[in-house]
């Protein structure tokens, strides 16, 4: 019985580590400012409607970890909690899902950003 509890310890584990090795790190360069620019930038520039309600900018990594006048989007490590990640996935109210007033981003790209903050949303 003990042994059986240890197993299945030690088999979800290994599990966890597989998916942990199993990806790749995400790179901001490579991998999340196209997306920002192909879908955010056109509003979350300077002039922008977008930085003119919120005071996002995300054309530079500095200015996107700013993120709003009230606060950052984005906490390292949590997806759940980083409004970037809220927003993109609909979680939030209605009105503020982004892009604004247009299509959700495809699948994945949403999980390309969110692997991104789960990693520690590097500048790398
Ligand atoms: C068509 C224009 C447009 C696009 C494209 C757009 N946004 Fe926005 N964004 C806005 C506007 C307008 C607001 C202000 C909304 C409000 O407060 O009513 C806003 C607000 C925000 C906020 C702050 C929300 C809050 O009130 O806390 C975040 C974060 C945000 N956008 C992220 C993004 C991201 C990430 C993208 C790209 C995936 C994006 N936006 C694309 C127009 C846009």
């Amino acid at each position: 019985m003990k042994n059986r509890i240890l197993c299945g310890y030690a088999l979800s584990g290994a599990l966890v580590l597989l998916a942990a090795c199993g990806q790749k790190e995400i790179s901001f360069k490579a991998d999340v400012q196209p997306i920002l620019k192909q879908y955010c930038m056109e509003c979350h520039a300077a002039g922008g409607q977008g930085t003119e309600k919120s005071g996002l900018q995300v054309t530079s990594y500095d200015s996107l970890m700013k993120g709003t006048r009230f606060g950052a989007i984005i906490k390292p490590g949590d997806t759940l909690t980083s409004a970037m990640i809220m927003l993109v996935e609909g979680r939030a109210d209605a009105s503020i899902k982004m892009p604004h007033g247009k299509a959700s981003l495809p699948r994945e790209k949403i999980d390309l950003l969110k692997r991104w903050v789960e990693q520690g949303a590097k500048n790398n």
